[in-house]
């Protein structure tokens, strides 16, 4: 069995750079701390579970702390923007309208996780990781996204319990969710399925019409405090979470599944510019 206290075999690379500089780099904690990780046996670099001394190549070692992965390519970012509304949801826009990629800095180019509505406020993740954005939004992965919902008039209890119990919608029945009111017309509704305009969709079809939708969650990544048109770095910890979200089991069968999803176990991380 391995023990991760032990040095590296000698038939573990000698080049490349050190594990717990690459762990702390990737905001996973200081080098110390990284050290410790691996010296209880957390880290695991191409499956296997890693010693103290380990050298990884990032462009093509999988680190994993607890069955995530890690980011460990430099020159990977993450962005968290607080969308305001009247901006799109792309690169770049047909009709010269303000897009969220203009919001956050040029270099490196990055591409928004996911899409909100032109008018939809709150919470957007742009990246240039196009292995963690791919499962993010694939449906197989379901990560949960909440909403803040002001809608018109103010729906009854057995009006929200359709919202949690599923809907029809033309494109099919929506997944259960959660849903909740908070205030009078103000519904807070959790969903995993990402279908266009879904949150719109499913409180029209119990007839009370979104006014403002506001995202307030995605997966573990919230903050109340981040003013709308402003964006900030997520932190180590948090891509870390955002990994772990979307190695979750799968909610429905993908086609391409192979047991983690469409992100390829020991796959060479891609790189979107
Ligand atoms: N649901 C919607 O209806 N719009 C969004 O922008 C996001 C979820």
């Amino acid at each position: 069995m391995t023990d991760p206290s032990q040095p590296s075999r000698p038939t573990e690379p000698a080049a490349g750079e050190r594990l717990q500089k690459v762990l702390a780099r990737a905001g996973i904690g200081s080098r110390r701390a990284s050290e410790d990780l691996i010296v209880g046996g957390h880290v695991r670099v191409n499956g296997e579970v890693a010693r103290l001394g380990r050298r990884v190549d990032v462009d093509h070692d999988l680190v994993e702390v607890d069955g995530a992965a890690v980011p460990v390519r430099p020159g990977l970012v993450y962005y968290l923007l607080n969308k305001p509304t009247g901006v799109v949801t792309t690169a770049d826009d047909p009709q010269g309208r303000p897009t969220v990629v203009a919001l956050v800095p040029d270099e490196p180019r990055v591409f928004p996780v996911g899409r909100l509505d032109v008018g939809t406020e709150g919470l957007l993740v742009l990246t240039n990781d196009g292995e963690l954005a791919h499962r993010l939004t694939h449906p197989s992965f379901g990560v949960d996204k909440e909403y803040l919902a002001h809608v018109a008039g103010s729906p009854s209890r057995s009006a929200v319990r359709r919202l949690r119990e599923g809907v029809e919608l033309d494109d099919g029945p929506t997944a259960p969710a959660r849903a909740t009111l908070v205030a009078p017309g103000l519904v807070r509704i959790t969903i995993h399925e990402g279908r266009n305009r879904q949150v719109r969709r499913m409180c029209d079809a119990i007839g009370h019409p979104v006014e403002r939708l506001v995202r307030t969650r995605i997966g573990p990544i919230a903050d109340r405090r981040l003013k709308p048109g402003t964006w900030r770095m997520l932190t180590g910890d948090e891509v870390l979470a955002l990994e772990r979200a979307a190695v979750a089991r799968p909610r429905t069968p993908a086609p391409a599944d192979t047991g983690r999803g469409p992100g390829r176990p020991g796959a060479r991380r891609s790189r979107q510019t």
